[in-house]
């Protein structure tokens, strides 16, 4: 049980380098080890996260090397090289792991069974079990077919189309894996366009994969995604270096942004569209972020991204289009909310509640403890800004992004904010309270 103890800055000042992307570290973990041959993944996220995928491939039989500087050798067996795990998997706190290994999973002949912590065990797994029971795939799980454990018995799957209800790229990627084991061409469209990381590695490894944003979908579908079968075929290595994640650039964009005086330049930065939704919120808040020397880094769009305190912020209203893009950014955009003149409402985030906590109830509840005026929906928030904060006690719900939102919080309250259970920002961000401190006057 650690707390963090933070108090006002007067500035943020200096470079940073966010740790490597948390999505494209998992994927590059899974993919590598379904593909034939030696892929070399370079700029691994090692965080608690991306190694719960690590530990489950390697119980799967895949050989993963470390090398010096968070360098990973993979060597893959082929889609129909996994063998069953001895045990159960234990994916910890970790949803990208669980969904989009169940999608391997039910198409390899063997038995596995999948579990998270309490966290994890709580979370919604009806979304992929669902669909990938209609491709055949034989899967039980607590509550009625809901909850963490699940047991899978892989079978050969059958193409299906599926419109999925929500956007969400851990049901949508799930989904194009289980099409790679299935027989025919799976089409799956989704209401808006989720992260896109799956599509863009798959395709770059060989896997035959069409996607149509908005062309040829009925109208409330934005997103089409057609997966051919690989049953005969194979795909192909990878060798890839991983980006800096967005969602951990976030926390100091943000916190440049509120605190007077700071200037920081933010490097490496994956800069994906299906992403960045929060760059957008701000240019409409009246925030001065720049994105410079656009590059492409192993198929991403990459950036160093510069950014200055506003000498104001605005309101602005947020609804659920855009959600997809900014999903991971809603605790921090509430914490922008609270410095922006005016009542900025979020709604169409009904999601946030089902991620690794409550997070509309947990922002809500901490903001609240430093002195905000807020009101809470089923599907979103709205904040009073601006608001003058004071220091208090708050709680992280074992929660990366609300321990990491809440410090950024604490940079502009008078007085101390403690943070109880702030360890776990080990989940994406090793080192985030001294990489903070270090850019912090
Ligand atoms: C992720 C997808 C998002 C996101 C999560 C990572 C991914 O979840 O919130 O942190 O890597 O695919 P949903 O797909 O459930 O929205």
């Amino acid at each position: 049980m650690e707390i963090a103890e933070l108090t006002k800055a007067n500035y943020l000042k200096g470079e940073i380098t966010p740790p490597p992307d948390k999505s494209i570290s998992h994927r590059a973990i899974m993919f590598a080890s379904i593909a034939e041959g030696k892929s070399i993944v370079k700029n691994f996220l090692k965080a608690e996260d991306p190694i719960s995928t690590t530990n489950a491939f390697r119980m799967m039989g895949i050989e993963i090397e470390e090398k010096a500087g968070n360098e990973l050798v993979i060597h893959g067996k082929g889609l129909y090289g996994l063998k069953e795990p001895f045990d159960v998997i234990d994916c910890g706190n970790s949803g990208t792991t669980v969904r989009l290994i169940s999608g391997i999973l039910s198409g390899n002949p063997f038995f596995s069974v999948l579990t998270g912590d309490d966290s994890l065990k709580q979370r919604p797994m009806a979304r992929v079990i669902n669909p990938l029971k209609e491709m055949g795939a034989d899967i039980s799980a607590r509550d009625a077919d809901k909850y963490l454990p699940m047991a899978i018995k892989g079978k050969v799957l059958k193409a299906i189309n599926y419109n999925m209800p929500i956007a969400s790229a851990q049901v949508k990627s799930c989904l194009i894996l289980a099409g790679l084991y299935a027989d025919g061409t799976t089409i799956i469209t989704e209401p808006q366009k989720s992260r896109d990381h799956t599509e863009r590695m798959l395709m770059a490894m060989g896997a035959e994969i069409r996607t149509d944003n908005r062309r040829q979908t009925t109208e409330d579908r934005q997103n089409l995604i057609e997966v051919k079968s690989m049953r005969d075929k194979k795909l192909n290595p990878i060798d890839i270096t991983v980006p800096s994640d967005f969602s951990s650039a976030a926390f100091f964009i943000a916190g440049a942004l509120i605190v007077p005086d700071s200037e920081i330049s933010v490097r490496n930065v994956c800069i994906n569209p299906t992403r960045t939704g929060l760059l957008d919120v701000i240019k409409n808040m009246g925030g001065d972020v720049r994105v410079e020397n656009m590059r492409d880094v192993s198929g991403e769009p990459v950036a160093d991204i510069y950014c200055e305190s506003a000498g104001s912020l605005k309101a602005v209203k947020i609804s659920g289009d855009i959600m997809p893009s900014l999903i991971d950014e809603f605790p921090i955009l509430c914490v922008l909310a609270t410095q922006a003149d005016g009542v900025t409402e979020i709604r169409g985030a009904e999601e946030l509640r089902v991620k690794e906590s409550d997070r509309i109830k947990a922002m809500a509840t901490e903001l609240k403890k430093l002195g905000v005026e807020l009101e809470e929906y089923p599907d979103g928030i709205s904040i009073k800004g601006k608001a003058s904060l004071k220091g208090a006690t708050v709680e992280s719900y074992h929660d990366h992004r609300i321990a990491m939102s809440l410090a950024i919080a604490a940079l502009v309250a008078e007085g101390t904010t403690t943070i109880n259970n702030a360890e776990c920002v080990d989940i994406s961000f090793p080192g985030f309270f001294e990489e903070l401190k270090r850019i912090t006057g």
